[in-house]
């Protein structure tokens, strides 16, 4: 019972059988370097916005520690309902639809838990956010991942989803713009894959963490489709936008009887989320509407350079639509994504992270995220170019 080898076969075979994050193992070789430029992390630099911080402060100040409504503040489900309504057009009840949480992670995992019975299918597409494949598994739901290809963009399409389907199918969980790799749907897009789910009678879990990252095209969200309203979880939150990571905040939108079963795992698990955090958030969607507009243009330009650097040095890139990644196509130089990252570091110290962290398909690209400043993405350009030199 005491050696760490009898403790180990007491944790949960499905803990156990799940392997950690490819990205954590890369950013612990990482940190033990000194002088890396990191094109690894999927966190903005900026600060988060003073006004957004001082609302925190204030509230501190003014003696707000308690817990809140299980659901959240509801001035904040007011805002939030609010902001959804202008970005969409579709309108959530603050007092039932909305749910404030702990990040999307919550969101995600609350979702996930609310709907699956064990051995119910989960489709998913990768590459994709490391986080959803173990969410379904640790509800004991069976992931069903669809490889989206290079030559669409990998942009997911109603052929990919209809030969994964099954009669076991419960829910379609979808993430555009896409982490890792920037790809974002058009609305025809969008639309095909809501037939597709309405068809088959599916619920959608839609994460659009990233859809104020937009840069060349409107976001279009699936839940402005009629007939999606009804059967989707809309999931999004203040990390990337408003540069928020350490607060964790984020929220769901969904039908009452959806959100009445997340709130019971919410209540019972997380009971509230933080209400500093809460409070910065209503500041947020008050009057961040400039910051956001800064930032998305500090990314569109670290987008255009990084992506036009990538071609100019022959390494094909897919020309990100959204979020903050770019995802690099390396597979001429005849080695595993995995030993390109690692040489790459080992000889010029820049960090990026191998596609297979994000899925099989993710095999021969590099992941390089442009959430740090032009300098030092200029640099690490000049580095990549050099070192491909040496190949
Ligand atoms: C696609 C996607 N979903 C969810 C998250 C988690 O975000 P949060 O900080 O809101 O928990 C991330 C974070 O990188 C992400 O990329």
């Amino acid at each position: 019972m005491n050696d760490s080898k009898s403790l180990h076969s007491r944790i949960a075979k499905t803990v156990r059988d799940i392997p950690r994050s490819g990205i954590r193992d890369f950013f612990e070789i990482v940190s033990s370097r000194e002088g890396v430029i990191s094109l690894g992390i999927g966190e903005p630099d900026f600060v988060t916005p003073w006004h957004i911080r001082e609302a925190a402060v204030l509230a501190l100040d003014r003696g707000v520690t308690s817990y809140t409504s299980n659901m959240g503040l509801l001035s904040l489900r007011r805002g939030i309902s609010k902001y959804i309504e202008k970005k969409t057009g579709v309108v959530y009840n603050p007092k039932d639809e909305v749910l404030v949480t702990v990040g999307v992670s919550e969101g995600l995992d609350i979702a996930i838990r609310a709907l699956i019975d064990p051995g119910d299918e989960v489709l998913y597409h990768e590459p994709g956010y490391v986080s959803y494949n173990p969410i379904i598994q640790f509800s004991y739901g069976k992931p069903v991942v669809i490889q989206t290809k290079k030559e669409n963009g990998f942009r997911l399409t109603r052929a990919e989803l209809e030969e994964k389907v099954t009669p076991k199918t419960k829910v379609l969980l979808l993430n555009y713009p896409n982490n890792p790799t920037g790809a974002a749907l058009s609305k025809e897009g969008v639309e095909e894959i809501a037939a597709f789910a309405i068809e088959h009678d599916l619920i959608v879990l839609t994460d659009e963490i990233y859809d104020e990252l937009t840069y060349d095209r409107e976001h279009f969200s699936i839940i402005s489709v009629p007939g999606m309203r009804e059967r989707t979880i809309y999931l999004h939150g203040f990390s990337k936008a408003w540069a928020m990571t350490g607060f964790r905040m984020g929220f769901t939108c969904a039908p009452p009887e959806l959100t009445e079963a997340m709130m019971k795992i919410h209540q019972y698990t997380m009971l509230c989320a933080p209400v500093l955090s809460q409070e910065a958030s209503i500041e947020a969607l008050k009057n961040a509407d400039a910051d956001i507009a800064y930032m998305k243009g500090e990314y569109k330009k670290r987008r255009n350079f990084i992506y036009s650097s990538f071609e100019e040095m022959g390494i094909p890139c897919i020309r990100p639509d959204g979020a903050f990644y770019a995802f690099a196509n390396i597979s001429r130089f005849g080695m595993t994504a995995k030993e390109f990252a690692l040489k790459l570091l080992d000889a010029e110290n820049v960090a990026c992270v191998p596609g297979t962290a994000f899925g099989k398909c993710g095999e021969g690209f590099i992941r390089c995220s442009y959430a740090t400043s032009l300098a030092e993405i200029k640099e690490a350009m000049i580095r990549i170019a050099r070192f491909i030199k040496t190949l």
